[in-house]
């Protein structure tokens, strides 16, 4: 079986351009992920975690390297990709929860995550299923029923972490990064979301996750990596 990614003497340094230096954030980073594999990536604060999730989903360009995506379509170098192909993949195949959240105003909650279950590729879905899938997985997250269909931008820090997984989850990527998704999450989303993301493993996605407490998903993770401080 061939690897979903594989990556490469892979790096990240940023040019600080007011100090005249460059600060590196991770160097020759190589490895290999498979369908329905979960790798926890671990280091210190400032080693590049956030920055390595960045890089494939190509917010930032990596300095040099290679990351070899094996798409539906064929393989793909995100590294040299256009910005074509990333925009495809990012709407079909690969999902980046970071713990921001993109609200679009005047979308609920339900609205952004049913929107998410009605776009599966190759789903039947109607509209009405698509909600109701994502006024269960909201429940599941335990957002309180009355924030259903209000709007997101207003929500406390946790609440919007519990949309914006759902959005994520809800649909079906091949390649999920997570940075952090648990930071700000109470007991009973962090369980909720240790259940879908098991569920989706058993369907084959892939993760790449940096986890505040990795006891929560200890049972899930395949591999490991860690960044070192780069001198
Ligand atoms: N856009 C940027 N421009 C310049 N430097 C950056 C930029 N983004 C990140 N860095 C630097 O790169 C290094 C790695 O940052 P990153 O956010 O990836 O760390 P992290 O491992 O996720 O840390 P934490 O555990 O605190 O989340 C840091 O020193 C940071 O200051
Ligand atoms: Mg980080």
């Amino acid at each position: 079986m061939n690897a979903l990614l594989e990556v490469r003497s892979y790096c990240k340094r940023f040019t600080i351009h007011h100090l005249e230096r460059e600060i590196p954030a991770f160097e020759n980073l190589d490895f290999d992920l498979y369908e329905g594999q979960f790798m926890l990536v671990t280091g210190p604060n400032g080693a590049g975690k956030s920055t390595l999730l960045r890089c494939l989903f190509r917010t930032y360009l990596p300095s040099s390297g290679s990351a070899l995506y094996l798409s539906r379509t064929g393989g793909v170098d995100l590294v040299t990709a256009t910005d074509r192909q990333i925009l495809n993949l990012r709407h079909e195949e690969i999902g980046h929860v970071t713990q921001f959240l993109k609200a679009r105003p005047r979308v609920s909650a339900l609205a952004m995550v049913a929107e998410s279950f009605l776009h599966r590729p190759n789903a039947d879905v109607t509209p009405d299923a698509a909600e109701q899938d994502a006024r269960e997985l909201l429940d599941s997250f335990g957002l309180k029923r009355e924030l259903h269909h209000a709007y997101p931008t207003t929500f406390s820090g946790g609440e919007q972490q519990k949309v914006n997984l759902a959005h994520t989850l809800a649909t079906t990527r091949r390649l999920i990064l997570l940075d952090e998704p648990t930071a700000s999450l109470d007991a009973v989303a962090r369980a909720a979301l240790t259940t879908r993301l098991s569920l989706l493993k058993d369907q084959g996605v892939a993760f790449i996750g940096v986890f505040h407490h990795p006891e929560d998903i200890r049972h899930l993770i395949d591999k490991e990596i860690e960044i070192k401080h780069v001198a």
